[in-house]
């Protein structure tokens, strides 16, 4: 009897040394002897939904220094110094006055006089640029103001890049002539790297001279644009593949109140003339103070259309609904009254020809004018972002109405409030489906094991209404660090996402950026500071995602169930139809190895090969740093299989994208 216990219990426990082993060392899969412990079967021939090409994207808002100090390339802080006091980010010394007098550009109207007398060494002012400025040791800058002289004679000022030492990095003489406004510019090229550099602009001898829009650009932007973007940023973008791009907020959207709001028009045109706005995150939401946080508009709502085009994402412009943010704003004066709409219903429909419109038109041949005369083909518009009530609903009524008429074909997003459950986001749904809206924006920030639970969420959606868009979802772990445990509770919801293509259209993680030295929120998805770039662990979920999209959902099922944590195991697959390749996801949320047959019904049983790719980590704690940006990133290796099966042992909480060629 002992003997037979002794004979049963051996091969388990040599299988469970094999397996445990297996979780520390990549050891060769062959030696595991032990019956595959879940059959799950992907159909291969039969898809059941496509999956939308924008399907997952970015959303971008001006938060964390996302915008300013981040994306948009432009290094001066307060270049037209509109912002608050005027001076800002600058640091004058000797005499310098601001001024609005005979101004420059009209709806910025202020400019610094600089005035130098002998008794003064130097006049002049420095700008800090963005919790400093990052410059790169051989690389060129453009400089670029507005000047004219306030006396006799021409002026020279004297430009000059200063590292965090306090030394002269890089400079350049410029003369100011006649009493005109005029554009100044010269070239400089930094003789060191430092993320901590300042501008320095000094008027040489005895004078007087009046200057206004100090610009200062690295010279190599992306797609090397002028009024460009920050090239390491705007790559990382790239890199994604974003299907779609959801902009500009967020709550920036709606401001603090009706006079803060986001107002495209005032981010199109000459950037010199664009006013400015005030930022929303400004001041605290649970971290830091940002009291200097401002928009320029330098990137509006040109430079969005045009980065969508180079990504190739579909371009989502979300726009005011006549609400202020009803979290911060409780004054009903700042809720605009229902007969007072019309302007803000123009807004989306002049928008839409702006982006769409012929040159002949009104806002079409101001998008020609800016450079453009090839329309953007705008597809969808998100009108408010989180409202909630009959204060929103009635809004959106009137917007949905007029614009549908204005534009039939162009899709209207319309929201569930700014939680994924409770009362207003049961009040919304069935309000979203009366008003026949085509999607409705979801938001979910929730802890992980939230992540984990809903996979299913969308299982049961009602597919004749109006689609889903999960337009702002990150896992929040207590630390809200963005953490691998968080990276793989977001890989295994979103099978359930993929799963649930046929009624989820869009999905985009969020926020996008933050500045390691000037945030409001975390976790985001890619962390910056004035010289590199970190990518988080949640970024290579996405990147997953985004890059083996596939074009049509195929069925994964385990005892004809979809995998949606069944001992903690998360799968979906889906068909890329362009390259015939089948693609699998897996997530093992598990402490163990899980030995999954993969039954491909309707595969030949000749050899296949393909990818697999793996993300997993240390611990469940581990996160990619300024100082290990690298930490955790994908790994890709071949895989081999025959007979129309593949046994994978998968490690514990390891997230698996494998994609082989149906023939
Ligand atoms: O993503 C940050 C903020 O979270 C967005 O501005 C807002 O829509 C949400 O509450």
């Amino acid at each position: 009897m002992r003997k037979e216990c002794f004979r049963l219990l051996l091969p388990l426990a040599l299988a469970s040394l094999t397996l445990s082993s297996l979780a520390q060392s990549p050891r060769p899969q062959a030696t595991l002897t032990v019956a595959p412990q879940y059959q799950m079967t992907v159909r291969t021939q039969k898809t059941i939904a496509p999956v939308q090409k924008a399907m997952y994207g970015v959303f971008f808002e001006d938060i964390n220094f996302g915008a300013d100090g981040g994306l948009y390339a432009e290094l001066v802080k307060n270049r037209s110094f509109e912002f608050n006091n005027a001076l800002v980010g600058w640091l004058p010394f000797g005499d310098v006055s601001v001024r609005s007098d005979n101004p420059c550009f009209d709806r910025n109207p202020h400019y610094v006089r600089i005035n130098y007398v002998k008794q003064l060494t130097r006049s002049g002012l420095q700008n800090e640029g963005f919790r400093g400025i990052g410059l790169k040791q051989g690389e060129a800058y453009n400089f670029r103001m507005f000047a004219r002289t306030a006396a006799q004679g021409n002026q020279r000022i004297l430009v000059e890049l200063v590292n965090s030492a306090n030394d002269i990095v890089g400079s350049a003489n410029i003369t100011v002539a006649g009493s005109e406004w005029k554009e100044v510019t010269a070239s400089l090229t930094a003789r060191t790297t430092d993320a901590h550099c300042v501008l320095r602009v000094t008027l040489t001898a005895p004078g007087q001279v009046d200057l206004d829009h100090i610009s200062l650009f690295p010279a190599k932007t992306f797609n090397n644009r002028s009024n460009g973007l920050r090239a390491d940023m705007a790559q990382a973008l790239a890199d994604l593949n974003p299907g779609v791009f959801r902009f500009p907020g967020g709550c920036i959207v709606e401001g603090n109140n009706l006079a803060t709001r986001y107002q495209w028009k005032n981010s199109i045109g000459p950037v010199e003339n664009r006013p400015i706005n005030e930022n929303r995150w400004f001041y605290t939401f649970k971290y830091k103070l940002t009291p200097d946080y401002y928009q320029s508009y330098g990137l509006g709502f040109y430079e969005y259309f045009l980065l969508c085009e180079d990504l190739g994402a579909e371009p989502l412009p979300v726009l005011h609904v006549g609400l202020s943010c009803q979290y911060e704003n409780k004054d009903p004066n700042e809720n605009v009254p229902l007969d007072q709409l019309d302007p803000y219903i123009q807004d989306v429909i002049d928008l839409i020809e702006f982006a769409n419109g012929p040159v002949t038109s009104v806002w079409g041949s101001k998008r020609a004018e800016m450079g453009h005369p090839e329309p953007f083909n705008l597809k969808m518009v998100a009108i408010g972002n989180e409202q909630w009530g009959e204060l929103y609903t009635d809004r959106l009524a009137l917007f949905v109405a007029k614009v549908r008429k204005a534009y039939p074909k162009i899709l209207i997003v319309g929201g569930s409030g700014p939680s994924s459950d409770g009362k207003d986001f049961d009040f919304l749904w069935p309000k979203m489906k009366e008003l026949k809206v085509d999607l409705v924006d979801e938001h979910y920030y929730k802890n992980p094991e939230w992540f984990f639970s809903n996979a299913r969420r969308y299982d049961s959606y009602d597919r004749k209404g109006p689609k889903v868009f999960a337009g702002e979802y990150a896992s929040h772990h207590a630390s809200r660090a963005n953490n691998f445990e968080a990276a793989l509770s977001e890989a295994a919801f979103m099978t359930g996402l993929e799963r649930n293509a046929d009624v989820v259209h869009l999905a985009t993680y969020a926020p996008l950026f933050a500045h390691k030295d000037a945030w409001q929120w975390r976790p985001d998805l890619i962390w910056v500071d004035n010289l590199q770039v970190v990518k988080s662990i949640n970024y290579y979920v996405q990147q997953l995602y985004m890059h083996n999209k596939g074009s049509h959902v195929l069925s994964l099922t385990m005892n004809n169930e979809p995998v949606a944590g069944q001992d903690r195991l998360y799968a979906s697959s889906v068909l890329e139809s362009a390259t015939n390749e089948v693609i699998v996801k897996l997530v093992n949320a598990s402490e163990q190895v899980k030995s999954v047959q993969l039954n491909f019904d309707g595969l030949d049983k000749a050899q296949k090969s393909g990818t697999m790719t793996t993300l997993s980590a240390s611990s469940m704690t581990a996160e990619n740093t300024f100082e290990a940006p690298y930490f955790v990133v994908p790994q890709t290796t071949g895989f081999t299989f025959e007979g129309g099966s593949y046994v994978l042992q998968a490690r514990p909480n390891t997230f698996y994208v494998l994609r082989f060629t149906r023939k």
